[in-house]
């Protein structure tokens, strides 16, 4: 099984961005959370980061074709991106939001969601155990087909 991990704008500061929301922890440490994970799930994993909308679509386009699955932080596109949520819905992949912080409980516009409805779940506040809870949902209901 293979899945796309996508992480959107500002995910690659993690580590050094506002560390008591997204902890101390970097980007390198959350690919080789959820590498080091998948590997014992039998699990392939194809991850991406960009701070840019137009490249997260054209990438998502380019690898749904050879993936069962997508989890994705669109990061701050979450709460405004209409493009980023047609082209969720358009690949037709099963797919699960991440948020590392719990977006419902910080400033109003942050649990506004416009990708959540065409995701399977919504996993947020859970740091990076959230990502790997995202890889078990998806290996599960690729076991129910
Ligand atoms: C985030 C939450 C978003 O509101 C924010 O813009 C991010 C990160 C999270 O992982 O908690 O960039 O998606």
């Amino acid at each position: 099984m293979r899945i796309l991990i996508v992480n959107g704008p500002n995910l690659n500061l993690l580590g050094i961005r506002e560390p008591d929301v997204y902890g101390t922890k970097t980007y390198r440490d959350l690919l080789h959370t959820i590498r080091a994970y998948s590997r014992t799930k039998g699990v392939r994993v194809v991850c991406f980061q960009s701070n840019h909308e137009g490249r997260i679509i054209d990438w998502i386009q380019r690898h749904a074709c050879c993936a069962h699955g997508l989890v994705i932080n669109p990061g701050a596109l979450t709460h405004y991106s209409y493009a980023l949520r047609d082209c969720i819905k358009g690949v037709g992949l099963p797919t699960i939001e991440v948020h590392l912080s719990d977006i419902h409980g910080r400033e109003p516009f942050r649990s506004i969601s416009v990708t959540k409805d065409v995701c399977m779940d919504q996993i947020s506040g859970k740091g990076f155990a959230g990502y790997l809870e995202a890889v078990d949902e998806l290996v599960k209901g690729q076991k129910e087909k």
